[in-house]
Protein backbone atom coordinates (compact mmCIF):
# COMPACT_ATOMS: atom_id res chain seq x y z
CA UNK A 1 0.00 0.00 0.00
CA UNK A 2 1.14 3.17 -0.80
CA UNK A 3 1.67 5.72 2.33
CA UNK A 4 -0.06 9.09 1.22
CA UNK A 5 2.42 12.02 3.02
CA UNK A 6 0.30 14.27 5.20
CA UNK A 7 0.07 17.63 3.29
CA UNK A 8 1.73 20.30 6.15
CA UNK A 9 0.30 23.20 6.95
CA UNK A 10 2.18 26.54 6.23
CA UNK A 11 4.03 28.07 9.04
CA UNK A 12 2.45 31.25 10.29
CA UNK A 13 5.15 34.16 11.34
CA UNK A 14 3.71 37.16 13.49
CA UNK A 15 4.99 40.21 11.73
CA UNK A 16 5.19 43.25 14.45
CA UNK A 17 5.12 46.76 12.29
CA UNK A 18 4.13 44.66 9.23
CA UNK A 19 2.57 47.79 7.34
CA UNK A 20 5.32 49.69 7.13
CA UNK A 21 7.96 50.01 4.62
CA UNK A 22 10.96 46.86 5.85
CA UNK A 23 7.90 44.86 7.23
CA UNK A 24 5.36 44.75 4.05
CA UNK A 25 8.58 44.03 2.02
CA UNK A 26 9.37 41.66 4.61
CA UNK A 27 6.00 40.18 4.52
CA UNK A 28 6.00 39.61 0.78
CA UNK A 29 8.97 37.74 0.91
CA UNK A 30 8.00 35.58 3.49
CA UNK A 31 4.62 34.69 1.86
CA UNK A 32 6.60 33.91 -1.36
CA UNK A 33 8.41 31.18 0.71
CA UNK A 34 5.33 29.86 1.37
CA UNK A 35 4.78 31.72 4.84
CA UNK A 36 1.89 33.19 6.29
CA UNK A 37 2.79 36.58 7.81
CA UNK A 38 0.26 37.67 10.62
CA UNK A 39 0.58 41.52 10.45
CA UNK A 40 0.20 43.30 13.90
CA UNK A 41 0.40 46.98 13.07
CA UNK A 42 -1.27 49.87 14.79
CA UNK A 43 -0.74 52.58 11.56
CA UNK A 44 1.37 54.89 13.29
CA UNK A 45 3.62 54.75 10.70
CA UNK A 46 2.49 52.60 8.36
CA UNK A 47 0.23 52.22 5.65
CA UNK A 48 -3.23 49.67 5.52
CA UNK A 49 -2.72 49.20 1.85
CA UNK A 50 0.49 47.62 2.25
CA UNK A 51 -0.80 44.79 4.09
CA UNK A 52 -1.32 42.60 1.72
CA UNK A 53 -0.31 39.10 2.09
CA UNK A 54 -2.00 37.69 5.12
CA UNK A 55 -4.08 38.69 8.04
CA UNK A 56 -4.01 42.01 9.86
CA UNK A 57 -4.67 43.11 13.72
CA UNK A 58 -4.76 46.61 13.97
CA UNK A 59 -3.33 47.30 17.85
CA UNK A 60 -0.24 47.97 19.90
CA UNK A 61 2.53 45.50 20.33
CA UNK A 62 2.12 46.35 23.87
CA UNK A 63 -1.69 44.76 23.90
CA UNK A 64 -0.68 41.40 25.61
CA UNK A 65 -4.30 40.32 25.17
CA UNK A 66 -4.42 40.99 21.51
CA UNK A 67 -0.93 39.48 20.76
CA UNK A 68 -2.17 36.24 23.00
CA UNK A 69 -5.53 36.07 20.86
CA UNK A 70 -3.05 35.73 17.48
CA UNK A 71 -0.75 33.46 18.88
CA UNK A 72 -3.87 31.24 19.62
CA UNK A 73 -5.53 31.82 16.42
CA UNK A 74 -2.27 31.46 14.30
CA UNK A 75 0.39 29.41 16.34
CA UNK A 76 3.29 31.55 14.73
CA UNK A 77 6.45 29.62 14.72
CA UNK A 78 8.40 33.28 15.14
CA UNK A 79 8.03 36.86 15.33
CA UNK A 80 9.86 39.99 13.61
CA UNK A 81 9.86 43.00 15.34
CA UNK A 82 9.62 46.09 12.95
CA UNK A 83 7.02 48.21 15.29
CA UNK A 84 9.02 50.86 16.55
CA UNK A 85 9.85 54.63 16.26
CA UNK A 86 12.68 55.37 13.95
CA UNK A 87 13.05 59.50 13.41
CA UNK A 88 16.44 60.33 14.72
CA UNK A 89 15.76 64.07 14.76
CA UNK A 90 12.12 63.42 16.55
CA UNK A 91 14.13 61.10 19.31
CA UNK A 92 16.26 63.83 20.27
CA UNK A 93 13.14 66.47 20.94
CA UNK A 94 10.75 64.08 22.49
CA UNK A 95 12.87 60.65 23.50
CA UNK A 96 10.09 59.51 25.88
CA UNK A 97 8.23 58.51 23.09
CA UNK A 98 11.25 56.55 21.59
CA UNK A 99 11.88 54.78 25.19
CA UNK A 100 8.13 54.04 25.66
CA UNK A 101 7.51 52.22 22.43
CA UNK A 102 11.15 50.92 21.40
CA UNK A 103 12.33 49.93 25.15
CA UNK A 104 8.77 49.36 27.44
CA UNK A 105 6.14 48.36 25.21
CA UNK A 106 8.70 46.32 22.94
CA UNK A 107 10.14 44.42 26.09
CA UNK A 108 6.25 44.30 26.87
CA UNK A 109 5.86 42.21 23.60
CA UNK A 110 8.89 40.34 24.26
CA UNK A 111 7.02 39.30 27.51
CA UNK A 112 3.88 38.17 25.71
CA UNK A 113 5.83 35.91 23.13
CA UNK A 114 7.36 33.96 25.79
CA UNK A 115 4.27 33.67 28.07
CA UNK A 116 2.71 32.27 24.33
CA UNK A 117 5.81 29.85 24.44
CA UNK A 118 6.95 31.75 21.19
CA UNK A 119 10.98 31.65 21.45
CA UNK A 120 12.28 32.46 17.76
CA UNK A 121 12.75 36.24 17.35
CA UNK A 122 13.85 38.67 14.45
CA UNK A 123 14.58 42.18 15.63
CA UNK A 124 14.86 45.19 13.57
CA UNK A 125 18.65 46.75 14.75
CA UNK A 126 20.21 49.63 13.23
CA UNK A 127 23.83 50.70 12.40
CA UNK A 128 22.73 54.11 14.45
CA UNK A 129 24.40 52.08 17.88
CA UNK A 130 27.69 52.18 16.18
CA UNK A 131 27.77 56.17 15.88
CA UNK A 132 31.02 57.60 14.65
CA UNK A 133 33.64 54.61 13.73
CA UNK A 134 37.59 55.66 13.12
CA UNK A 135 37.60 52.12 11.25
CA UNK A 136 35.73 51.29 8.36
CA UNK A 137 34.19 48.93 7.18
CA UNK A 138 31.96 48.35 10.92
CA UNK A 139 31.93 44.93 11.64
CA UNK A 140 29.97 43.23 14.60
CA UNK A 141 32.22 43.72 17.03
CA UNK A 142 33.32 46.98 16.54
CA UNK A 143 32.68 49.19 19.33
CA UNK A 144 28.98 50.53 19.93
CA UNK A 145 28.56 54.39 20.25
CA UNK A 146 25.25 55.50 20.28
CA UNK A 147 24.59 59.32 19.58
CA UNK A 148 20.82 59.38 19.63
CA UNK A 149 18.15 58.20 22.11
CA UNK A 150 16.54 56.16 18.94
CA UNK A 151 19.99 54.92 18.99
CA UNK A 152 19.95 54.39 22.52
CA UNK A 153 16.50 52.46 22.43
CA UNK A 154 18.28 50.07 19.62
CA UNK A 155 20.99 48.94 21.61
CA UNK A 156 19.48 48.46 24.99
CA UNK A 157 16.97 46.37 23.02
CA UNK A 158 19.49 44.53 21.32
CA UNK A 159 21.04 43.60 25.57
CA UNK A 160 17.59 42.49 26.65
CA UNK A 161 17.36 39.77 23.30
CA UNK A 162 20.35 38.72 24.80
CA UNK A 163 19.69 38.39 28.79
CA UNK A 164 16.19 37.31 27.58
CA UNK A 165 18.49 34.47 25.62
CA UNK A 166 20.48 32.82 28.55
CA UNK A 167 17.49 33.32 31.04
CA UNK A 168 14.93 32.24 29.27
CA UNK A 169 16.17 30.10 26.41
CA UNK A 170 14.61 32.92 23.97
CA UNK A 171 16.48 32.39 20.32
CA UNK A 172 17.20 35.80 18.34
CA UNK A 173 18.38 37.55 15.22
CA UNK A 174 19.64 40.85 15.81
CA UNK A 175 19.61 42.62 12.14
CA UNK A 176 21.63 45.58 12.16
CA UNK A 177 20.56 47.07 9.04
CA UNK A 178 22.20 50.35 7.12
CA UNK A 179 20.38 52.18 5.05
CA UNK A 180 17.09 50.43 3.95
CA UNK A 181 16.11 51.55 0.61
CA UNK A 182 14.79 51.01 -2.82
CA UNK A 183 11.30 50.01 -3.47
CA UNK A 184 9.52 46.27 -4.92
CA UNK A 185 11.22 45.05 -8.23
CA UNK A 186 7.64 44.60 -8.96
CA UNK A 187 6.11 48.12 -8.04
CA UNK A 188 3.53 46.68 -5.75
CA UNK A 189 5.49 47.89 -2.72
CA UNK A 190 7.58 51.24 -1.91
CA UNK A 191 9.12 53.51 0.69
CA UNK A 192 6.25 55.50 1.66
CA UNK A 193 7.06 57.48 4.99
CA UNK A 194 5.69 60.53 6.36
CA UNK A 195 7.47 62.78 7.04
CA UNK A 196 10.05 61.17 5.28
CA UNK A 197 14.04 62.03 6.23
CA UNK A 198 15.66 59.54 3.80
CA UNK A 199 18.07 60.60 1.33
CA UNK A 200 17.01 58.73 -1.68
CA UNK A 201 13.03 59.50 -1.64
CA UNK A 202 14.17 63.08 -0.74
CA UNK A 203 16.54 63.19 -3.66
CA UNK A 204 13.58 61.82 -5.69
CA UNK A 205 11.04 64.51 -4.56
CA UNK A 206 13.64 67.14 -5.24
CA UNK A 207 13.73 65.62 -8.80
CA UNK A 208 10.08 65.93 -8.86
CA UNK A 209 10.29 69.55 -8.25
CA UNK A 210 9.06 69.39 -4.59
CA UNK A 211 11.97 71.85 -3.52
CA UNK A 212 15.63 71.54 -3.02
CA UNK A 213 17.69 68.71 -1.41
CA UNK A 214 19.92 69.59 1.36
CA UNK A 215 23.25 68.29 1.41
CA UNK A 216 24.92 68.69 4.88
CA UNK A 217 28.06 68.90 4.54
CA UNK A 218 30.98 69.07 1.59
CA UNK A 219 33.95 68.94 3.49
CA UNK A 220 34.24 65.30 4.54
CA UNK A 221 37.36 63.17 3.94
CA UNK A 222 35.48 61.24 1.06
CA UNK A 223 36.93 61.94 -2.76
CA UNK A 224 33.56 64.28 -3.20
CA UNK A 225 33.22 65.57 -0.05
CA UNK A 226 30.10 64.40 0.62
CA UNK A 227 28.68 61.56 3.50
CA UNK A 228 29.17 57.98 2.29
CA UNK A 229 26.96 55.64 3.89
CA UNK A 230 25.71 51.73 2.53
CA UNK A 231 22.56 51.16 1.21
CA UNK A 232 21.13 47.97 1.17
CA UNK A 233 18.12 47.28 -1.05
CA UNK A 234 14.76 46.55 0.88
CA UNK A 235 14.00 43.00 -0.90
CA UNK A 236 17.58 42.25 -0.08
CA UNK A 237 16.76 43.41 3.84
CA UNK A 238 13.68 40.88 3.52
CA UNK A 239 15.17 38.01 2.46
CA UNK A 240 17.69 38.14 5.15
CA UNK A 241 15.01 37.94 7.85
CA UNK A 242 13.66 35.08 6.12
CA UNK A 243 16.84 33.29 6.09
CA UNK A 244 17.00 34.13 10.19
CA UNK A 245 13.78 32.38 10.54
CA UNK A 246 14.70 29.38 8.74
CA UNK A 247 18.13 29.38 10.71
CA UNK A 248 16.22 29.96 13.76
CA UNK A 249 13.72 27.26 13.75
CA UNK A 250 16.09 24.92 12.35
CA UNK A 251 17.68 25.29 16.16
CA UNK A 252 20.84 27.59 14.86
CA UNK A 253 22.18 29.36 17.27
CA UNK A 254 21.64 33.27 17.84
CA UNK A 255 22.97 35.50 15.42
CA UNK A 256 23.93 39.05 15.17
CA UNK A 257 24.58 40.34 11.80
CA UNK A 258 25.50 43.73 9.84
CA UNK A 259 23.14 43.90 7.42
CA UNK A 260 24.64 46.00 4.21
CA UNK A 261 26.52 45.62 1.36
CA UNK A 262 30.20 46.54 1.86
CA UNK A 263 30.37 49.10 -0.66
CA UNK A 264 29.28 53.03 0.27
CA UNK A 265 27.90 55.91 -2.11
CA UNK A 266 28.11 59.30 -1.38
CA UNK A 267 25.41 61.95 -1.16
CA UNK A 268 26.38 63.12 -4.62
CA UNK A 269 26.50 59.70 -5.76
CA UNK A 270 22.89 59.67 -4.75
CA UNK A 271 22.37 62.45 -6.45
CA UNK A 272 23.88 61.69 -9.84
CA UNK A 273 21.91 58.23 -10.03
CA UNK A 274 18.79 59.92 -9.72
CA UNK A 275 19.32 62.37 -12.12
CA UNK A 276 20.82 59.56 -14.48
CA UNK A 277 17.55 57.08 -13.57
CA UNK A 278 15.15 60.05 -14.05
CA UNK A 279 17.03 61.84 -16.73
CA UNK A 280 15.46 65.26 -14.63
CA UNK A 281 17.76 67.60 -12.40
CA UNK A 282 17.95 67.64 -8.72
CA UNK A 283 17.55 70.97 -7.09
CA UNK A 284 20.53 70.84 -4.09
CA UNK A 285 20.90 73.03 -1.54
CA UNK A 286 24.44 72.67 -0.13
CA UNK A 287 25.17 73.84 3.88
CA UNK A 288 27.30 72.60 6.37
CA UNK A 289 27.76 69.24 8.41
CA UNK A 290 25.30 68.34 10.73
CA UNK A 291 26.25 67.57 13.92
CA UNK A 292 26.62 63.69 14.61
CA UNK A 293 26.80 62.86 11.39
CA UNK A 294 29.76 60.52 10.44
CA UNK A 295 31.63 61.06 7.19
CA UNK A 296 31.44 57.12 6.22
CA UNK A 297 29.44 54.43 7.39
CA UNK A 298 29.52 50.94 5.87
CA UNK A 299 29.35 47.31 6.90
CA UNK A 300 31.52 44.43 6.81
CA UNK A 301 28.65 42.05 5.45
CA UNK A 302 30.65 39.05 5.75
CA UNK A 303 29.15 37.35 8.91
CA UNK A 304 25.85 37.65 7.14
CA UNK A 305 27.16 35.90 4.07
CA UNK A 306 28.89 33.05 6.32
CA UNK A 307 25.75 32.02 8.99
CA UNK A 308 23.21 32.40 6.31
CA UNK A 309 24.76 32.61 3.28
CA UNK A 310 22.98 36.30 2.17
CA UNK A 311 24.37 38.07 -0.54
CA UNK A 312 22.47 41.22 -1.60
CA UNK A 313 20.85 40.81 -5.35
CA UNK A 314 19.14 43.92 -5.46
CA UNK A 315 21.58 46.51 -3.90
CA UNK A 316 23.10 48.18 -6.45
CA UNK A 317 23.02 52.18 -6.19
CA UNK A 318 21.13 51.60 -9.98
CA UNK A 319 18.80 49.33 -9.31
CA UNK A 320 17.75 50.68 -5.43
CA UNK A 321 17.19 54.08 -7.19
CA UNK A 322 15.44 52.30 -10.70
CA UNK A 323 12.78 50.64 -8.16
CA UNK A 324 12.57 53.38 -5.88
CA UNK A 325 11.97 55.86 -8.61
CA UNK A 326 9.24 53.54 -10.13
CA UNK A 327 7.64 53.16 -7.16
CA UNK A 328 7.19 56.57 -6.57
CA UNK A 329 6.17 57.90 -9.75
CA UNK A 330 3.36 55.50 -9.98
CA UNK A 331 2.31 56.79 -6.67
CA UNK A 332 2.87 60.44 -7.35
CA UNK A 333 0.93 59.93 -10.97
CA UNK A 334 -1.70 57.90 -9.29
CA UNK A 335 -2.24 60.95 -7.08
CA UNK A 336 -2.26 63.19 -9.89
CA UNK A 337 0.83 65.14 -8.19
CA UNK A 338 2.85 65.20 -11.54
N1 LIG B 1 14.44 52.35 7.36
C1 LIG B 1 15.72 52.19 7.71
O1 LIG B 1 16.66 52.57 6.98
C2 LIG B 1 16.06 51.52 9.02
C3 LIG B 1 17.41 51.38 9.38
C4 LIG B 1 17.71 50.76 10.58
C5 LIG B 1 16.71 50.26 11.39
N2 LIG B 1 15.41 50.42 11.04
C6 LIG B 1 14.37 49.89 11.94
O2 LIG B 1 13.58 48.99 11.21
C7 LIG B 1 12.22 49.01 11.68
C8 LIG B 1 11.30 49.24 10.50
O3 LIG B 1 11.67 50.46 9.85
P1 LIG B 1 10.76 51.08 8.71
O4 LIG B 1 11.60 52.02 7.94
O5 LIG B 1 10.03 49.99 8.02
O6 LIG B 1 9.75 51.93 9.62
P2 LIG B 1 8.19 52.18 9.43
O7 LIG B 1 7.84 53.34 10.29
O8 LIG B 1 7.84 52.22 7.99
O9 LIG B 1 7.56 50.85 10.06
C9 LIG B 1 7.34 50.68 11.43
C10 LIG B 1 5.93 50.09 11.59
O10 LIG B 1 5.69 49.80 12.96
C11 LIG B 1 4.38 50.25 13.31
N3 LIG B 1 4.41 50.49 14.76
C12 LIG B 1 5.17 51.39 15.44
N4 LIG B 1 4.94 51.29 16.76
C13 LIG B 1 4.03 50.29 16.93
C14 LIG B 1 3.40 49.69 18.06
N5 LIG B 1 3.65 50.10 19.31
N6 LIG B 1 2.53 48.68 17.86
C15 LIG B 1 2.25 48.24 16.60
N7 LIG B 1 2.80 48.77 15.50
C16 LIG B 1 3.69 49.78 15.66
C17 LIG B 1 4.16 51.47 12.46
O11 LIG B 1 2.81 51.80 12.27
C18 LIG B 1 4.84 51.05 11.14
O12 LIG B 1 3.93 50.37 10.31
C19 LIG B 1 12.16 50.12 12.73
O13 LIG B 1 12.25 49.50 14.01
C20 LIG B 1 13.40 50.94 12.45
O14 LIG B 1 13.90 51.54 13.63
C21 LIG B 1 15.06 51.04 9.87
Amino acid sequence: MVKMSQPTSPISVLVAGGAGYIGSHTSKVLSKAGMIPVVLDNLCTGNRDAVQFGPFYEGSIADAALVRRIQTEHNCAGAILFAGHAYVGESTSNPRKYFRNNVTDSVEFLNTLLDCGLRNVVFSSSCSIYGLQEKIPINEESTTNPLSPYAETKLFFEKVLKWYGSAYGLRYARLRYFNASGADPDGQLGENHDPETHLIPLTIYAAMGKGALSVFGTDYPTPDGTAIRDYAHVTDLADAHLKSLHHLMAGGDSLTLNLGTGTGHSVQDVIDAVERVSGLTVPTKYGPRREGDAPALVADPRRALELLGWKPQHSSLETIVGTAWNWHKRKHVQGGEI
